[in-house]
């Protein structure tokens, strides 16, 4: 498979108190470092408000994915674009306007990302493919790491591909990628992935993502 590999690590399950430290820790070997902001509103958990989500982006050492998991996304996604963000993800289902949005991350200057629930179906957004940049594909329940992986997920990751086509769109899946996971959404057609609790429940972080990586790519 030549199809280029992401890893973008998530962050969720590393150490709250010592980001900077854990961050630092699979910056080099990362693509990007997934941020999960959750309001509490639209998933039953909160992380981060716009300032703290603002000052992790602004010191972190690599490009930062972030996935708004927020209601009222319309408003917000654009200002994540504009603090510096590579790339922010709204959730389909979030939001009321996903086409002036993606335009309007597109215009702050980072990658437009439109995500969907376990139980959307893709179908309904393929007439947003021109404005995204990544569509992720959730294989949880979006709100907690360390949930085992859908596997039933796969049918809409590979209806995602053929939907690509050729266009340089990325197709990321999040939530339960591990060792065990991560060949079969490749599989499916996924090149960009979120891994948490696989990554930062491990002993060597660094050696993880490269190890994930290296399955992806079938070496
Ligand atoms: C879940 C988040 C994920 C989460 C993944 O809502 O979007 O990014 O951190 O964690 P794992 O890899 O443990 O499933
Ligand atoms: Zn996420």
């Amino acid at each position: 498979m030549n199809r280029e590999i992401r890893i973008t690590p998530s962050i969720l399950n590393a150490d709250f108190d010592h980001l900077g430290q854990e961050i630092a820790k699979i910056a080099d070997v990362s693509d990007l470092i997934h941020l999960d902001v959750m309001d509490n509103v639209f998933v039953p958990n909160f992380t981060f408000d716009f300032e703290s989500a603002s000052q992790i982006i602004q010191a972190c050492p690599i490009g930062v994915d972030a996935h708004l998991m927020v209601a009222h996304v319309d408003e917000i996604a654009p200002l994540y674009a504009q603090i510096g963000c590579a790339s922010v993800t709204i959730h389909a289902e979030a939001s009321e306007n996903i086409g002036q949005t993606l335009r309007a991350i597109r215009s702050e200057g980072a990658r437009s990302g439109l995500a969907i629930k376990p139980n959307t179906a893709i179908d309904d957004y393929e007439q947003f493919s021109d404005l995204v940049d990544m569509f992720l594909i959730m294989t949880v329940e979006p709100g907690f790491g360390g949930q085992k992986f859908m596997s039933d997920m796969m049918d809409k990751v590979r209806a995602t591909r053929a939907l690509i086509g050729d266009r340089p769109i990325w197709l990321q899946v999040d939530g339960g990628i591990s060792l065990e996971t991560i060949e079969i959404a490749v599989d499916a057609g996924a090149d960009t992935f979120v891994a948490g609790s696989a990554v930062f429940k491990s002993d060597d972080p660094a050696a993880m993502v490269l190890a994930l990586r290296n399955l992806a790519k079938g070496l």
